[in-house]
């Protein structure tokens, strides 16, 4: 594996420039033409002559010419290499024309058809699969595209410039990197509208669909308006092209796509209705618009000088997102819901064998890397950054990141480079962050030392940066960590101060209180590490009544839950009064947010405390904490019994439908009520909710409240009836019943699903709203007899033969192996080394269980 690895050490500029690409497609299924014409010229950064190096995979070559002179090349299995002996010292024009077989990529990279539509894939590397081309994104051109085609619809990136019956022209004035490529054809309806920027500027926007499903693109339209004007009014970017389309695509690998001008959906991140969506998808839809909206700076115009820079434009384009959807929808809420998030799934992977630094130095295949640790605690980079330097400090240097690297293709060291000229902060010894993988640890102490002129008070915190693949030490990190302090009424008496701790220990002195302080630490999460604060349990239930910082009210509430669900997996206790009174005197609070009240009311994940329990050196029995998790639930059940129903009815929300986030905080609440109602009366309010639903939020919810009972048989068979055709509302009848199978009827309930005809490989969404699903169902995927892990791993190989991206991606599934029992450890690492074994394994796949198994 090491020796097919690419090292950040080993870069150097492509020899060569190109300024402009011309393409044509002739599309057929089978047989698509692409002839390509690219402008190119030495590149006066490299001395001397280079041979010219084009990647290429999959391409039958059918022509090739030099200065419209035919050239005698054969291509590898990755490209095609001309000598440098063959080229002029001068500008040139090479041309080159391919055969592809669209209909035979199952693997969704490069030009694919997904139901009967044309459309492409190029990030990272799927642009070498279309035609030769230097696919790096530190090449830059200007494309103009004419695709010929029977279909009605014919779309490439940038101004349309003409079009006719079975042809459109496109013209991209904006160079870019090959991996924004981008072209659809098909079938297709507009949901169109325009916008006008802030300069006078007229955008044609429009939401490509297929027939039928027009009527889903309202909020998809909105959200595109609500982005295009945050970008402009927060950080001062304009739309820069006349066209801005977005494509709703059923069959793709990932979320979406920035590509320059024509954003490429996954059908399930953009289309909504209310009776389809629920409302956390109808928020994932807007932070999702917003962040590839959003790309069009910050990765287009401004792109990656290398994939090893790939957080450059990830992270900071996420840290965007958040910032607008904390806006538009709340920064509380938001903020909780991402350290949910990043604690679910980057902690998770940074503290296992699949750590890697936000900007990594080697990889085997790039389409690995499009990690959590990348893309968010690459935006926590930013959030501190932030912290550290100030809003005002933070506009200065974004101003000079756009006016300094616009047109580049740019690096973590340029993006520092700025924050240090803009700021005259050091950032060396910060830099860390980026270049060293792993959680790190701060522990906390306190002393108080009473006194007739107030007494002081001593925050002492310590650092402990721990050991991960390939980096056995670190230094200590610069941690900006958030504190105030309250004191026993209650009141703050020292308000949000950010401590700037840069040495493995560093005391912090408080004067001039007139009472010892209950401290409240790392508020808003203001670093992601792990903090060790060994408090009691009075002492969490006073913050959770208390704090000042929402985020810290929530965390104490959480860190709560934790310790009593740990101590009744480990010790058998009983649950906690302390707990119950304070959680139920916070759900009873008419003065908070009932989105807040909703956060506040879930319990930990079966992951996380298994996770938590590993962390404090037990090994985590699966069974165990679901037993005694659904035990808590029934606790709280039985605590807010008489109420529940009428917090139901005060979190109505009549009138029409509205997606947005207090109505969705209502309904949030209102259905965590609904799931404990349920565990008390049998199933009756749930059957009930489920016949009066008239939207996808309140419907699923009931049905969910049903399944976690053992319920909802009938209910599951009237939703099927009702949603048999529609694809991404099946994908939740399929996800809900793998989600919430009980523990012994996992691997049967997934054997019966895969076994229906509308289950496929073919479709992402599809196969991972089954197998998703079963890697999630923490107790049923961990079952000692270990059928689940084999059961994963059989399809996981037979995925990887047609898709390799996305079996490699779900191979993370296995991630957290080392935390188990013996017994479990063993059977997983069965799974993994006969994974390993299978012949013709993809890269993909053989580079991520060769990391798990380490
Ligand atoms: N660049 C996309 C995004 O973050 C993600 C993506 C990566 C999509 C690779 C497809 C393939 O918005
Ligand atoms: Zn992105």
């Amino acid at each position: 594996m090491a020796d097919t690895a690419v090292y950040l050490r080993d870069y150097q500029p492509f020899a060569h420039c190109v300024d402009q690409v011309e393409l044509t497609f002739r599309l057929a299924p089978n047989s698509t033409r692409v002839s390509a014409r690219l402008h190119m010229r030495p590149n006066p950064a490299r001395e001397g002559r280079h041979d010219l190096r084009l990647d290429g995979e999959g391409l039958r070559l059918i022509a090739l010419m030099l200065d419209g002179r035919p050239l005698d090349a054969t291509p590898d299995d990755n490209g095609l290499t001309i000598p440098a002996a063959d080229l002029p010292g001068g500008p040139f024009v090479l041309e080159t024309e391919v055969e592809i077989a669209p209909e035979a990529n199952t693997a969704l990279e490069g030009l694919y058809m997904s139901n009967g539509m044309y459309c492409t894939q190029c990030e990272a590397e799927g642009f070498r699969k279309i035609t030769f081309y230097p696919d790096r994104p530190d090449v830059m051109a200007r494309f103009r595209v004419r695709v010929e085609g029977d279909a009605p619809v014919l779309l490439s990136n940038g101004n349309p410039m003409g079009a006719g019956p079975g042809w459109a022209e496109w013209d991209d004035p904006w160079p870019k990197p090959a991996y924004l490529f981008a072209l659809v054809a098909g079938d297709l309806r507009a949901h169109g509208d325009t916008y006008t920027t802030a300069s006078g500027r007229q955008v044609a926007l429009n939401i490509w669909v297929r027939p039928g499903d027009e009527h889903r693109c309202q909020w998809g339209m909105d959200s595109i308006k609500r982005s295009m004007e945050w970008d402009e009014r927060v950080y001062g970017r304009e739309y820069d092209l006349d066209v801005f389309n977005i494509v709703a695509v059923d069959d793709f690998n990932m979320g979406a796509m920035e590509n320059k001008g024509l954003n490429i959906f996954n059908s399930k991140c953009v289309l909504a209705t209310p009776e389809t969506m629920t409302d956390d998808e109808f928020a994932r839809i807007e932070g999702i618009i917003a962040h590839e909206y959003f790309h069009n700076w910050t990765g287009n115009r401004i792109t990656c000088r290398d994939w090893f820079q790939l957080c450059l434009k990830e992270g900071l384009t996420v840290y965007r997102d958040q910032q607008f959807s904390g806006d538009l929808r709340g920064h509380a809420v938001k903020r909780i819901e991402d350290v949910l998030a990043l604690r679910a799934r980057q902690f998770r992977e940074d503290q296992g064998p699949l750590a890697h630094p936000v900007r990594p130095d080697s990889f085997v295949e790039i389409n690995n890397f499009y990690t959590a640790t990348v893309y968010e605690k690459g935006a926590e980079i930013i959030g501190m950054l932030k912290l550290l330097v100030g809003d005002d400090g933070y506009q200065r240097a974004l101003d000079l990141y756009f006016n300094r690297h616009d047109g580049q293709a740019a690096t973590i060291e340029d993006w520092l480079k700025v924050f240090e000229d803009a700021t005259g902060r050091d950032l060396s010894q910060f830099s860390r962050w980026y270049f060293e993988a792993g959680t790190p640890r701060v522990k906390v102490y306190e002393a108080w030392s009473p006194g007739a002129e107030g007494g002081v008070y001593t925050l002492t915190l310590a650092q402990e940066n721990p050991p991960t693949p390939d980096q056995p030490t670190k230094g200590a990190k610069v941690i900006p960590v958030a504190v105030g302090l309250l004191n026993p009424n209650g009141d703050e008496v020292v308000p949000t101060t950010v401590l700037e701790l840069t040495k493995p220990v560093e005391s912090f002195r408080f004067e001039g209180l007139a009472t010892r302080p209950v401290p409240s630490i790392l508020r808003g999460f203001s670093a992601p590490v792990v903090l060790e604060h060994d408090i009691s349990t009075e002492t969490r239930a006073f913050l959770l009544a208390h704090d000042t910082d929402p985020f810290n009210r929530w965390e104490a509430g959480r860190a709560l839950s934790k310790e009593v669900l740990a101590a009744m997996v480990a010790q058998g206790a009983p649950v906690s009064r302390h707990w119950l009174s304070g959680l139920a005197r916070l759900v009873r609070d008419e003065s908070l947010d009932p989105a807040f009240r909703a956060l506040a009311m879930r319990l930990p994940s079966e992951d996380d405390m298994a996770a938590t329990l590993a962390d404090a050196g037990h090994v985590p029995d699966p069974a165990a904490i679901h037993d005694a998790r659904g035990r808590m639930s029934d606790a709280l059940a039985a605590e807010l019994a008489p109420e529940l129903p009428g917090l139901r009815e005060a979190m109505a929300t009549p009138g029409p439908f509205s997606a947005e986030a207090g109505p969705a905080g209502r309904r949030a609440l209102a259905n965590a009520c609904l799931a404990l109602q349920t565990r008390l009366d049998g199933g009756t309010a749930a059957r009930a909710a489920f016949d009066a639903a008239t939207n996808m939020t309140d419907r699923l919810s009931a049905l969910v409240s049903l399944l976690t009972v053992g319920q909802g048989r009938s209910q599951l068979a009237a939703f099927e009836h009702d949603w048999q055709g529609d694809r991404l509302v099946m994908d939740k009848w399929f996800s809900v019943q793998v989600l919430h199978a009980l523990p012994d009827a996992l691997v049967d309930t997934v054997n019966r699903l895969t076994a229906r005809p509308d289950f496929t490989m073919g479709n992402p969404n599809r196969f991972r709203a089954v197998m998703g699903a079963l890697s999630a169902n923490h107790a049923g995927f961990h079952h000692a007899s270990g059928a689940a892990y084999r059961l994963l791993a059989d399809w996981l190989i037979r995925l990887d033969a047609k898709n390799p991206q996305t079996a490699a991606r779900m191979s993370t599934a296995f991630e957290t192996w080392r935390r188990y029992d013996a017994g479990r450890q063993e059977r997983i690492r069965a799974e993994l080394s006969r994974i390993a074994q299978t012949p013709g394994l993809s890269r993909d796949l053989a580079e991520m269980v060769g990391r798990m198994l380490g």
